[in-house]
């Protein structure tokens, strides 16, 4: 062992290659969110992911890879836009749905004859796939139900403390990746993430929403505790909802890169706090603003079925 490999993070990274060969879960930071990974060619560890998760076996799962050179080992990239897609935005945060190849497990597509796949940027997920060598399976690491992690502790507190986490600090990005269909005739968008739509768009043409896949497509996916207000007039809506008597914050950020940075965080944070309300106004509708009034919008609705709060609604009266 040379002194470099002797460092502690050279260290947890031997020991979480380890975990993976030996069918156990790691979780890892990525630009967008932490996952949770399994290997991916292993059907057994893959669904460990689940049961960590409370999560329904028939949701499929995003495959992760080193570099775009694998994307052909798993996905079918001819006719389509893949590898134009690939060379411009990976590693970054975009996801692309192709048809899968034979021996991809059942148990990561939700047996779907379409794979997700997608190559990360953050530095420690990129030295966990060249280190491992193969793809690894990860959905967002948090609980079936709940807002994804943006921080090592975040995991923990979802998953509970024996779980292996590779801390790489704060997720730059925040939301997780966008996600683009190009399984079918045409290509179609999943769900509105860190990569600005009209990045593909400009590639793509226009592109229209797919057909929903759960789970972070359903109404209220990502609720927190603390009921979360849309409102135009954020400091209006707060004021009012002050002379109530109830505990009120606002969300804000500086721009939309920092809004989306920290939202998952705020959203915990206000549990901790025991918020009653926090207040949000909506992003305009463009760039990171369009995966950031997605996940506001699906945070809104308390209950599934339920609408989601506006102005003028008591959440206490809820
Ligand atoms: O940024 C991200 O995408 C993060 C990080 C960890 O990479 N991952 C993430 O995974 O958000 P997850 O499982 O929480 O959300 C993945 C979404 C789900 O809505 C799933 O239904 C969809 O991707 N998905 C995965 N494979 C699919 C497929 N073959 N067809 C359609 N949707 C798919
Ligand atoms: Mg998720």
């Amino acid at each position: 062992m040379t002194p470099a490999d002797s460092t502690p993070a050279a260290r947890a990274l031997d020991e979480a290659v380890r975990l993976l060969q030996n069918g156990d879960l790691v979780a890892f930071p990525t630009e967008t969110v932490y996952g949770l990974g399994a290997a991916a060619r292993d059907p057994l560890a893959v669904r460990r992911i689940f049961a960590a998760k409370g999560r329904p076996a028939d949701h499929p799962l995003i495959v992760h890879l080193p570099d775009a050179t694998a994307l052909d080992a798993w996905g079918v990239t001819e006719g389509t836009a893949a590898v134009v897609l690939a060379d411009r935005f990976w590693p970054g945060p975009l996801t692309l749905v192709l048809r899968r190849r034979p021996g991809v497990p059942d148990e990561v597509t939700g047996g779907l004859d379409t794979v997700g796949l997608r190559v990360p940027a953050h530095p420690v997920a990129q030295a966990l796939l060249r280190a491992f060598g193969d793809g690894i399976a990860a959905p967002s690491a948090n609980r079936f139900g709940r807002v994804s992690p943006t921080l090592a502790r975040h995991v923990r507190e979802e998953l509970g403390p024996d779980v292996f986490v590779l801390d790489g600090g704060p997720c730059a990005v925040g939301v997780e990746s966008t996600i683009v269909d190009l399984s079918g005739p045409t290509p179609t968008l999943l769900r509105p993430g860190g990569l600005p739509v009209e990045a593909l768009e400009a590639i793509l043409g226009h592109l229209p929403p797919g057909g929903t896949r759960a789970p972070g497509t359903l109404p209220g996916h990502y609720s927190p505790r603390t009921s979360l207000l849309l409102s135009s007039d954020a400091d209006a809506a707060a004021a009012r909802l002050v002379g109530k008597g109830l505990r009120v914050e606002i969300l804000w950020g500086t721009d939309e890169a920092d809004h989306a940075r920290r939202l998952y965080a705020e959203l915990r944070r206000m549990d901790e706090l025991g918020v009653d309300v926090l207040v949000a106004e909506l992003a305009e509708e463009r760039g990171l603003g369009r995966a950031i009034n997605d996940r506001l919008r699906r945070a809104a609705w308390p209950h599934a079925g339920e609408a989601p709060l506006e102005d003028g609604d008591d959440p206490s009266e809820r």
